[in-house]
């Protein structure tokens, strides 16, 4: 076993390691010689994928965080309305799916008996469900109409970290090619949004190298009772992601929520010495959307937070509220999840391993959860 770990001290570890490979093998192959993109495996007739009006994404856990993701890529890049459920509610919901409905399964184990319910359900209301799924062969992709596979590489670790890597990328392709199949305004950017795609393993192998910084804060931090997570637009699921992983495997409460929601009563949390993770967005991006997140910074540090920052390389707004920084590579808006999401995962391993646990074998929890 020590083998197959390369050397790490737990399967997590190396699978942390793994992701600039998860993300690299999920987007090769994927451009003919004319540029453009073919996904060869989806056979979903053309002329079906054209009249989809909806797009329900459907997963549990880190797979349903990877698309929260991959919504505000989507919506933005198709123009199509998409809303991601969680399989068990939209199962027992009565949600409104027909012909021109497209669900998007989202599996790393494709066995998840949640997800397979709800595949089952939206074909059985005449939808065309694509799976993004990381293991050959199983249930999920076999039922579906149509699999996009992430090439991530085995995932042993219970918590999931390079499949939810490939999921978002798996997804944004899937984004990306119907954006290319309806011939819409964003057809001629899809060349340079891939490239920028193709740019990410470097960039979140910089985010590894950086890591002893992570590490040593999360050991400081091994006895905390409870820490929470903000962002905002993709950063609002990268902060569910951290919080899920610090709960997994360090056992530690931890919640996360999307930033602009802090005033609307989270925010009464906050007292003297509470950790609090930002996630910033590019200064470049969205308008507004970055000042909004400082500010939200500068909200908890004046009522007594520990503010863990992830930013930008050479953000410098950030630098009088944040406690701690953590830098990752300038990226495209919609591509930061790549980069911000990896030292939360590298925070919890460390962490979790600090307080003796076993990180990849956490209490009371299965890698695949075949029981509804
Ligand atoms: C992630 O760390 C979890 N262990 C869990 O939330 C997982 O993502 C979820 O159970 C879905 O699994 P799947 O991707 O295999 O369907």
């Amino acid at each position: 076993a020590a083998a197959e770990k390369g050397g790490f001290p737990s399967f997590m570890e190396k699978e942390i390691h793994d992701q600039p490979m998860a993300v690299e093998q999920t987007l090769l192959g994927r451009l003919d010689e004319k540029g453009n993109l073919t996904l060869d495996e989806l056979k979903i007739d053309e002329s079906l994928l054209r009249s989809v009006d909806k797009i329900i994404v459907i997963a549990c856990g880190t797979a349903s965080y990877a698309g929260q993701v991959a919504r505000y890529a989507i919506e933005h890049w198709c123009r199509i309305p998409t809303e991601v459920e969680l399989a068990h509610e939209f199962r027992y919901r009565d949600p409104i799916v027909d012909e021109r409905t497209l669900v998007v399964a989202i599996s790393q184990s494709g066995e998840t008996m949640d997800t397979l319910m709800a595949v089952r359900h939206a074909q059985e209301q005449g939808a065309k469900v694509v799976a993004i799924c990381n293991t050959n062969g199983s249930t999920i992709p076999r039922e579906a109409d149509a699999v996009l596979y992430t090439h991530a590489g085995p995932e042993i670790a219970v918590a999931s970290t390079k499949a939810f890597l490939a999921q978002i990328t798996a997804a944004y392709l899937l984004g990306l090619y119907l954006a290319q199949l309806r011939g819409n305004k964003f057809k001629d950017e899809i060349g340079t949004i891939l490239a920028e795609l193709e740019a990410m393993p470097a960039k979140i192998q910089t985010v590894i190298d950086n890591e002893d910084q992570v590490k040593e804060l999360a050991r400081a931090m091994k006895d905390e009772g409870s820490v929470l997570f903000l962002g905002r637009h993709v950063g609002y699921p990268v902060a569910l992601e951290g919080a899920l992983k610090l709960k997994e495997i360090a056992y530690i409460h931890a919640e996360g929520f999307a930033a602009g929601e802090l005033k609307h009563g989270p925010i009464a949390l906050i007292d003297e010495g509470q950790p609090v993770f930002v996630i910033v967005p590019s200064p470049r991006g969205r308008d507004s959307l970055h000042a909004k997140v400082v500010s939200n910074i500068q909200e908890v540090r004046a009522r007594g937070a520990v503010t863990i920052v992830i930013a930008e390389e050479g953000d410098e707004s950030v630098s009088d509220y944040a406690n701690h920084v953590f830098r990752v590579p300038a990226a495209p808006a919609l591509l930061q999840p790549l980069l911000a999401t990896v030292p939360l995962q590298i925070f919890a391993c460390e962490l979790a391993g600090a307080k003796g646990y076993d990180v990849d074998q956490p209490r009371n929890l299965a890698k695949s959860v075949t029981v509804e």
